[in-house]
Parts: structure tokens; sequence; C-alpha cells
């Protein structure tokens, strides 16, 4: 049964400028975030046996309602995020509070390892991938092995423009992906085209619409709107696309799957 963890964007906004996608001088529409997002969520409960759990957002943590940094949910373990940032290492004790008052047990990574959930750390198969540089550490990959007791590959990003794995790889499948070349070094595309036999690669321009940064339940996918090619790709293989304006949420370097955190 697919379930999400989401914040609505009651204090969402550019405060601050963490990722070259977020300028201060070009705010957010509060009142167009909020039906954007209500758009999402309307979207995804149309989606069968679909549960959604509100996490409330806090004021003075603009970047909440991007949930999938919170962690990493493994049944009734809580893997808490160690933020790079400061502007976001606040939102924390709010996240590991909601899960522990759900008797989730909380793991923390080693303090000096940073970590960012599941904008970094994306389960294919029996595999995860743990995309490192911008964000997370490649250390993590060490301490998530361990903790998931399963292989973790880590993946070098060298595009600050997707500073988090989530924004340039979604698998479909164990062998198959959504993947932006460009947003990895060579030793990543490598493993990447080694392990996913059935790829998606988009361009640099879908790329940056954020197509990669797509919500996938059984045959349907969630992405943002003029993702042409990726759409008519997933479409011949039998997926149902549903394209979604997430404009507001872009101009913080984010869009449909960093909203929500699958548990
Ligand atoms: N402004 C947020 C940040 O820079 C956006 C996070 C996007 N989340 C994601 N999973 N890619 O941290």
């Amino acid at each position: 049964m697919p379930r999400f963890l989401m914040a609505s964007p009651d204090f969402y906004g550019i405060e601050y400028e963490i990722n070259p996608w977020m300028d201060r001088r070009r705010n957010a529409i509060s009142e167009l975030a909020c039906s954007q997002w209500t758009g999402l969520v309307k979207t995804l409960l149309s989606l069968p046996d679909m549960d959604i759990e509100l996490l409330k957002p806090q004021p003075g943590l603009p970047d909440m309602a991007f949930t999938a940094n919170a962690g990493l949910v493994i049944d009734r373990r809580f893997i808490s995020s160690r933020f790079r940032h400061r502007e976001r290492q606040g939102e924390s004790p709010h996240y590991e509070k909601w899960f522990a008052n759900r008797g989730y047990d909380i793991i923390r990574l080693p303090e000096d390892v940073f970590f960012e959930g599941e904008g970094d750390a994306i389960l294919a198969g029996d595999t995860w991938f743990e995309g490192y540089y911008y964000r997370s550490d490649a250390r993590a990959h060490e301490a998530l092995s361990e903790i998931l007791n399963a292989e973790v590959l880590p993946l070098r990003l060298v595009d600050p423009l997707f500073y988090h794995l989530d924004t340039c790889f979604r698998p479909l499948g164990s062998d198959s992906a959504i993947i932006y070349p460009g947003a990895f070094d060579e030793y990543a595309l490598r493993v990447l085209r080694s392990r996913f036999q059935k790829r998606i690669e988009v361009t640099e321009e879908e790329a940056k619409r954020f197509c990669c940064n797509a919500i996938v339940v059984g045959d349907t996918v969630v992405t943002t709107t003029g993702c042409h090619g990726m759409s008519a790709a997933l479409r011949v293989d039998g997926y149902d696309v549903r394209a979604l304006d997430l404009s507001e949420f872009i101009k913080a370097g984010g869009a449909a799957k960093c909203l929500v955190l699958s548990m």
C-alpha cells in the first residue's frame, strides 16, 4: 500500500539560498504554492489505496514542505537526516518527534556524516543508490549499508543544479529507471547503465524541469509539466503519466518527489 508523509506549504518561501535554484528576489507565490501542493495531494489520493499522512509545518522552516529530506523510513525505523545546511537543520527534531510519537525507532548517522534522506538514498530492487557530494557525504553509504544491511552504491553527483539524487534519478523497477546522465560522473553513470538495462535518459532541458523528480506508484508516474520526451517514452511502456505544474516548488529546487516521504 503506498503511504507518504507530506507537510503543507503554510510557511514555505524562498528565504535563503542553499542551491542554485533559490533566489530570494524570486520568492514563491504563497497561494499558488498552496494550490499546487493541494493538486499534488488530490492526484495522489486519486490512486488506489493511497494513504497520506500529514506533518505540521513550522514557522521559520520554509523548506519543511520537502519531506523527502526528513530521512528514510524502513519498516518501523526512522533514519533521521543530518542536513548539511544550518538553514534546514532545525527541521530534524520535528520529524524525529513525529516518528517517535508513533512508535518508530529513531536512528541517527554518526554526527560528522551529512545525509539528506530520500533526496539522496533511493531503493531499486534490493539495492540502495546513494547520491553524494553536494548534500550527503560519500561516507554515508557505509553507515547506511550497515543500518540497512543491504548493498548501497554511492553515486557522485557533478552538477550543482542536480544536487540531490532524486533530481536526476528515478527507478521504475529493479532494472528500469529514468536518468539524467549529465548529473553523474563517469563511474556513477557506468554503474547506473549496467544496473538498469531499460533506461529513459532525459535531456538537460527536461531534467531542468524536474522531470526525473517523479513519484512512481504502480503504473502511474506523477511528474511536472513540460516533460514531453520522457512522458512519451513512459507511455510507450504502458505508464499513466500525470503532469502537474509545480513552478513554485521548482523555485526552491524541488518538485513532486521532494514533497513526499515514502513510509
Ligand atoms: N530548498 C530545498 C533544499 O535545497 C529543496 C529540497 C528539495 N528536495 C529534494 N528531495 N530534492 O534543501
